[in-house]
């Protein structure tokens, strides 16, 4: 991840002020929140709004407040996610989930609290016209919602345990994750002042994006180590999610997401040079393993 090093600082460094300092009373909540925002994400998700914005020559700093926003929203979902009621996982990040150190009532009020401070960051913070952020915002809340990721963590939930079935699978990842990825893209586009057809055609590469890096997340709860991941692997197994690998093997989950890869470069040819960071960015998020 060397090549986003200084973009990823800058991310910390603008979440650092978006978010209340540690002291701030009632300090138990910051701390709460602070300690799961900076416990070391990969960024992936404010580092796709930056590499889309590059495409527009939108400034790094204009676009900050969106792309943390997003991280905020990203951080609040995971710590839900761990929560005993929905995947009870107790490791995150490379440390004891949140609600682990903090009990689960302040996890739950954290996440609350993230998912709060997003919008009120792109309300407070951006310095784009109404109009855009209006635009971002609805984006945002759509992507967060219950027609994108709350959608998708509920059909999650619902299907532990069920047969495997491709249709809901899809809608599973599509919605938990992929919604998400689509709207760092899109939103990206949105302070650019982009085109219908430039929407449109990073739209595309969202969406084979998105589903690609869950595809893969699937792939190392199995084949994955869990110091690298910093998450414990074997969890949808124990609880019997609907995964790619479930319905279609360890091999078949890799060829669809490596051809998912393909097909979302494909996406990006329309613009050329000015889409290297995130052709690389793509590239990275599908390779991983972490
Ligand atoms: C984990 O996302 C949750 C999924 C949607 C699979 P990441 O793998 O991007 O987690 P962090 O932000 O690096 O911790
Ligand atoms: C998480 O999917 C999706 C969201 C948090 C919205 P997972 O449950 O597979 O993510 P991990 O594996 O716990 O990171
Ligand atoms: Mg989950
Ligand atoms: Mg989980
Ligand atoms: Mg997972």
């Amino acid at each position: 991840m060397s090549t986003w090093e200084q973009d990823i600082n800058d991310i910390n460094t603008a979440l650092e002020r978006f978010l209340p300092a540690a002291t701030t009373f009632p300090t138990e909540i910051h701390r709460a929140v602070r300690y799961s925002v900076f416990a070391g994400g990969k960024r992936l998700r404010p580092l796709l709004t930056l590499a889309t914005a590059d495409i527009f020559a939108v400034g790094h700093q204009e676009a900050m407040p969106t792309a943390c926003a997003i991280e905020m929203i990203h951080t609040y979902s995971l710590i839900h996610d761990d929560l005993p009621a929905l995947d009870n996982d107790d490791y995150r990040r490379g440390r004891p989930s949140n609600h682990k150190v903090f009990g689960e009532a302040m996890a739950i009020l954290a996440g609350d609290a993230l998912l709060t401070q997003a919008f009120a960051t792109l309300a407070t913070e951006s310095s784009f016209p109404a109009a855009v952020v209006v635009a971002l915002q609805q984006e945002l809340s759509r992507a967060a919602g219950m027609a994108g990721m709350i959608g998708g963590q509920v059909v999650d939930i619902i299907s532990e345990g069920k047969p495997v079935n491709a249709d809901i699978l899809d809608y599973i990842h599509q919605h938990k994750t992929g919604a998400l990825f689509t709207c760092c893209i899109r939103s990206g586009a949105i302070m650019g002042a982009a085109s219908v057809a430039d929407v449109a055609a990073l739209t595309q590469f969202a969406e084979k994006i998105g589903l690609a890096f869950q595809i893969v997340d699937d792939i190392l709860d199995i084949t994955g180590d869990d110091t690298t991941l910093g998450k414990k692997t074997g969890s949808d197994v124990s609880k019997q999610k609907m995964t790619y690998p479930a319905l279609y093997g360890l091999e078949k989950a890799q060829q669809k997401a490596d051809l998912l890869l393909t097909e979302a470069f494909a996406a990006l040819q329309p613009f050329g040079e000015a889409a290297t960071n995130l052709t690389q960015l793509a590239q990275t998020l599908v390779k991983r393993n972490s």
